[in-house]
This record gives structure tokens, sequence and C-alpha cells, in this order.
């Protein structure tokens, strides 16, 4: 039928049914319909009308544009994005059409489209604010259904055991708890416009070099209470229809032929509904990944069309197993919506975008630094303002790779380039300042540079790290010399303010010859605006880091990455006994130590901790109660703005558990973001669920709480805690 549709009404008409008809047949014909039933008994009955070749065909994609350079026959049905899975017109089942959209929707030039791009998600983390991901979220699933996409393939979660790790940038930072809660609030709201969400990359993909030949070796508790941590969090909030399996392997063997991760863990224990789609190209295997819980192969059907529908004719597949991975995909498809509300192309609201994309940022840009009050610029006293930097006159930077959000009137960048969104710091900052003497230098003369902020009240110097998927970064230094051109600027001018572009934690050698940093992390389409916002005091910066900024490198858990030398990689490496083996591993030895709980334990001092973030206020802690209950623990405490502008504070809560746990000093357990007009109080009640509280036990395989004595401490940051409390918890 399919195949019919498309040789009699050629292109425009299969496109037309393929992404926008609603099914004509009468609802007795098809008692799935009904959107009253529950998205597993629809499931249950489109199931049955299945032939196996139908089955197949939704376990598989059909290619994606330009990969491995290959032509796909059904090409002419995608909507150019990262592929497409079939539907089965017949019975009213639409395709499913993915698109990557980690800070927004890719490939907009190859489609002449147009996509927000938001603060990348690791800034998105340093709003700590579950509705900020919930818009954040909303923005991601109206933009892809404009586009004719009812897919999403964002949302990744990976803790930052690695902050070379180029895809630093499309995580949430190193806390599962704050990961977890802010990744399933971005789901949650994405998959309200009615599309499928997805999370990803499980797990354990915490490097880039080698990632397909990598296998990643930790205990099982370490893996529980980090990195699977966030994704169950995430998964319990959002509910999403997809987890997408990474490329690495985890423990040995390969996560999308993990029997552990996708049955043993995703499935049973944390009885996920949805469907395990691969990481594109990560599949491995036909019966070890099917045995092993993988649902869905992307982007082709090498392992999962002809030799899976033999291995079932055959009965090395149970056909079983196939309706599991089939009832799977159907499941998502009504749960979401995506056949209920099929997608119709709109214009993307461009205006709507433009503003969630400067909220989100003026509240992700976090203030590091301020010393004697140079920030806010105060135009009564400053007169002019040199801005510095590569780009600083035209446009920010953005992360690379799948994530990559194409920035207006650009073509499609060549993969692993640099692209800059225009939106102008200078031009944001002299919108602010009429009347002030506004001066450019792009620093590439250092000395010209350093002259011109001599000659200024204040420098503000824009630098850059870039990061991209597909490779680590060598170090956590600022590149192309830009840490020397701080130095040379701020021995001109004291009053020098370092606004940093970057997807991960950068080092400072300079940070104490300059009076501010702001850590702006790729900040979007309307970047400059949120800077210049912040910059000028319009918005009261409010944002805290999800992520350590160590001093060095040395301080690291692993001072060198382990980096694979090049006969271990591509495919022949990884097949050389016929089945597919990583060829070099990464002990993640710090186990549970990871992000603060590292740099806590092993006593290392560093440059801004986790959690910290500075105000153009200040607050006051007070009045600590903990009250212990069955299901949670209540953390009541007060905190007030004692400064001169209304603000909002994150008021962070930690536990130390008993010391028998083994447990590192203390773990992020929950916050709360707390408007304050100046000088008001508030209430604040943090309450802590009881899983939050636990570790996970290898030998019974499950969560338990140690009774004992439990500290709570609130405050500031992971290293600004002025209340504490002792209670014993049974
Ligand atoms: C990335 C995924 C992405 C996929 C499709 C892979 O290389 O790891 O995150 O969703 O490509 O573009």
């Amino acid at each position: 039928m399919r195949k019919l549709s498309c040789v009699y009404f050629g292109l425009t008409a299969a496109l037309t049914i393929s992404l926008t008809s609603a099914p004509s047949f009468a609802q007795q014909d098809r008692p799935w319909m009904n959107s009253k039933l529950s998205p597993d008994e629809r499931a249950e009955m489109v199931l049955k009308e299945l032939t196996l070749d139908e089955k197949i065909d939704l376990v598989h994609g059909e290619g994606m544009p330009g990969w491995a350079g290959k032509v796909f026959p059904k090409a002419y049905w995608g909507n150019g994005g990262a592929g497409f899975v079939l539907g089965v017109e017949r019975l009213g089942i639409p395709m499913i059409q993915m698109s990557d959209a980690a800070y927004g929707v890719r490939s907009s030039a190859d489609n002449g489209r147009y996509s927000t791009a938001l603060p990348s998600p690791i800034a998105s983390a340093a709003t700590w604010d579950p509705q900020a991901a919930c818009e954040y979220g909303a923005l991601i699933g109206r933009e892809l259904r404009a586009q004719g996409y009812n897919m999403t393939l964002g949302g990744g979660t990976n803790i930052t055991r690695e902050p070379r790790n180029g895809r630093t940038f499309e995580y949430l930072g190193e806390d599962p708890i704050l990961a977890g809660t802010l990744v399933g609030n971005r789901i949650k709201c994405e998959q309200a416009q009615h599309v499928i969400g997805d999370i990803k990359h499980y797990a354990v993909n915490d490097q880039e070099s080698g990632r397909n030949e990598v296998n990643a070796v930790l205990g099982k508790r370490a893996l529980q209470e980090t990195d699977l941590l966030a994704f169950h969090i995430g998964i319990e909030i959002g509910n999403p229809g997809a987890v997408m399996c990474s490329y690495n392997a985890i423990n040995g063997d390969y996560a999308c032929e993990n029997k552990y991760l996708l049955t043993d863990v995703l499935k049973k224990a944390w009885k996920f509904k949805g469907y395990v789609v691969s990481d594109w190209g990560a599949t491995h295997s036909v019966v070890k990944a099917s045995a092993a819980g993988l649902d869905n192969e992307e982007p082709e059907d090498i392992y999962y069309g002809e030799p899976l529908k033999k291995a079932v004719q055959e009965g090395k597949v149970p056909a079983a197993e196939l309706d599991d991975h089939v009832r799977r995909v159907l499941r998502s498809e009504f749960a979401s919506g995506i056949v209920d509300f099929p997608t119709k192309r709109s214009v993307v609201d461009v205006e709507r975008g433009l503003e969630t994309a400067r909220q989100v940022a003026e509240q992700s840009i976090v203030l590091l630094k301020n010393d004697k009050g140079v920030l806010p610029l105060d135009r009564a006293k400053v007169h002019s303002i040199a801005i510095i930097g590569t780009h600083a006159d035209e446009s920010m930077i953005s992360g690379g790779g799948s994530a990559q959000v194409d920035p207006p009137g650009s073509v499609a960048p060549v993969w692993k380039s640099h692209v800059w969104f225009p939106t102008s710091p200078l031009k944001a900052v002299a919108a602010k300042a009429p009347g002030l003497s506004v001066k450019f230098a792009s620093g590439a003369d250092p000395a010209a540079a350093a002259t011109l902020a001599k000659q200024s009240d204040v420098a503000i110097v824009f630098v850059h790290q870039w990061t991209s998927e597909d490779f680590d970064l060598p170090n956590l230094s600022l590149p192309e010399n830009q840490d020397a051109m701080i130095d040379q600027i701020a021995s001109a001018n004291p009053r020098t303010i370092v606004v940093i572009e970057s997807g991960s934690a950068v080092t400072m050698p300079w940070i104490d010859k300059v009076s501010g940093v702001l850590e702006a992390w790729y900040a979007g389409s309307k970047g400059a605006d949120a800077v210049a916002n912040i910059l000028f005091g319009d918005v009261n910066p409010s944002a805290k880091l999800p992520m350590t900024f160590p001093r060095s490198e040395a301080d690291l858990p692993h001072p060198h990455e382990v980096i694979p030398s090049p006969s271990m990689l591509g495919k022949e490496a990884v097949m050389a006994t016929g089945e597919a083996k990583p060829t070099f591993e990464v002990h993640y030895d710090e186990g549970l130590k990871v992000g603060y709980k590292w740099y806590d334990a092993e006593k290392k001092p560093v440059l801004f901790p986790f959690g910290f973030g500075l105000s153009y206020t200040s607050y006051a802690y007070s009045d600590l109660k903990v009250k212990p209950g069955k299901e949670k623990t209540t953390v009541t405490f007060t905190v007030k703005n004692t400064g001169s502008r209304p603000g909002a504070e994150v008021a962070e809560v930690y536990a130390a558990l008993p010391a028998e746990t083994g447990e590192p000093p203390k773990r992020l357990v929950g916050w709360s973001k707390v408007k304050l007009q100046a000088g008001e109080s508030k209430e604040v009640t943090v309450n802590i669920d009881t899983a939050y509280l636990s570790i996970f036990d290898e030998a019974s395989e499950s969560w338990k709480m140690v009774p004992g004595a439990y500290s709570f401490m609130a405050g500031e940051s992971s290293q600004d805690l002025p209340l504490a409390q002792k209670i014993t918890l049974k």
C-alpha cells in the first residue's frame, strides 16, 4: 500500500499523505483510534493487525540524508531530519519523522527552514529551574512540529565525569538529581506538544574519543548512583517515548546489546514502557541486540531489516520478542499523541522563540566574579567601554555536531566547524549605553586591544572555547592564546570583565587580575541581549554552576584522558573476533566520586564549586528545621534578600549520609529557586524523596536507606552551606 501510493501519487502527494493526512477510515474499522483507550490497549490492537513485514518496518530506520555516503531508496518520504520510520498507512499509523534537537531543531539550512537556538543544555542546567526546562522543551516541541517532525532526538543527560568531553554542552552537568530533574521537565513539556520524546545517550557515553570502541568500566553501585540515576529520574518525570542507547560498551557489552542496561534495569526495574532506539550506527547484532532489549535500529536496517525477519522466521529471535519491540514503538506513538494529532506544517513563531531564548539565557548566565562591584555597569560612572574579542562585534559561538542549530542566513555548516550566531555583543552593549563611548578591538593584535582597554573605563572581553560532538578537548584552557590576551588586557586595565562562551569548564590563570567574570555558555539566538541585560543590571543574575570548574586538569579524577591509538579505531578493530568487542577501556575508578563529590572527598580546592553563582544582591540563610518522614524528609529554612535589589536565589540542600554507607562527603538532595524583593524573607520548604537519601546495594540489586545519622545542609553553593542539622533516620 505504501509503495503503491508513492508510485501513483509521486513525490508531493506522498509527502502530503505521510505528514498531514488524518485517517479517513471510520473509527469502527479502527478501534485503536479511540483516544479514550490506553496507549497499551491501542498498541495491542494494532499489533494484532500487522503482517511480519509491517512489524519489521517499525523497528528500523530508512536512512538519513548523507549517512555513510549512501543513497536510500525511500528517502523521498523523509522530512530532511536524522531519519524516519515507516508508518502503516492502512491502519492510520503515521511515520516517525525524527530530528536532532539538542538546543533547537537541526538542519534548517539544508531544508530551507528556520529554528531558534536556545542556550545549550548545560546553560539550561545553570538555571536550576524546572519551569525554564519546561519552556525549553515546549519551544523545541513546537518548532519540531512546525517543521513536520514528530520525534525529537534531544534529551542528552550523560553525567559530566569527563569535562573535556566535547558533548558536555549537550548535557546537564555533573549531578544526577539536577540533571534528571531538568531533563525530565524538558521532556514532559516537549512531549506535551505531541512529539515522541527521547533521552540519551544511555549510558556512560562520557567521552567522545573512541566513543565507538571504548568500554566504560565501573561498578554497579557507581553506575546506578551516578549516570543511571540521572536517566531514571528523567524517565520518571518526563516519561519519554524513547531511550537512545549509546555508542560505547559498558562493562564489556555494547550499550545497544547490553541486557543489564536495557532489560534488567530500564525495562524491568524501572518499568520503562517506551522503546529503545539505537544511536546512529550503534547496532552491532541481531540476536544479541534483540534479546538484550534493543527495539529500533537507526538509521538503517542493516540488522533489523531482512536479517531480523529471517531470524524470526528461523526461530532465532522469538516472535514474541519482535512483538515486544513493535508494541513499544506503537505504544509511544499513541502515548505521545502523534497518531491523534498528525503534524501540520506551520511557520515557526520566530519572535516567540527569540523571547524564550533570551529569557532562558538571562537565567543561565553565571556571575562568577564581581570585585568591587564592577558590575552592574553604572552609566553614571562608566563613560567608555572597550568590547574585545574575535567575533564580539558580530556574533557568539554555538556548540557543534548533531546538536548544531543553523544560524539565520547561513548555509549548512561543515561538520565540526565553528558556527557563530548573529547576536552581536558590541551592538547589544551599545544599545544599552546611548551617549557612552563603546569601541571594539578584535584582540587579533593584543597590544592594540590593551591600548583600547587602557583608554576605556572598563574592558569587556568575550572569549570562547568551542566544543562539538566527535572530539574531546585536549585540555580546559581557552584556545587561541586567549589567556595571554586577557592577561595583557587586564594588565592595562584591571577593570576587565571576561565573558566566557564555553561548553564546559575552563581554567582561568588570569582570574586574580580581572574584576569580573560571566560564564555565558553557548548563549543561543539572543545571547548578546541577555549578556547586555546582565552587564547593565536590567537582569539580576541568578544562575548557578551545574558543574565544578577545577583549578587545573591535574585535579580531575583522570588528569589525562584515555585516548585510543589509531589501530583501536574503526569497525574492523571492533569486529576483529567476528562479534562486536570494544578495543580499549576507560576505568571510572573514581566510582561515586563524580564532580563535586570527587573534590570534596579528595579535599582538592577548586576554581569555582558546583552550585556557585553570584548575584547583584545578597542572601542570608537561617532557621533550618528537618522533619523526617517515611516517604520524604522535609527541610525548611528562611532565605532573606539582604541587599537592595530584587533577585532569585537557588537555595541548595545537601545531605551527608551515615559514614558506614561509604558515600562521598555530601550529595545534592534538593533545591528551590526563590524570588525575593529587596529586604524580603521567605520560608523555603524542600521535600526530599527518601530515594535521594538511599544507596544502591549491589548484593540485593536494590536501593536501600541505611539507618543512621544524616546531616542536612542548606546554602548558596556546595561550598557555602551555613545551615546544618544532624538527625537520625531509621
Ligand atoms: C549522535 C546522536 C544523534 C544521531 C543522529 C549520532 O551521531 O550521537 O546524538 O541523535 O547521531 O544525528
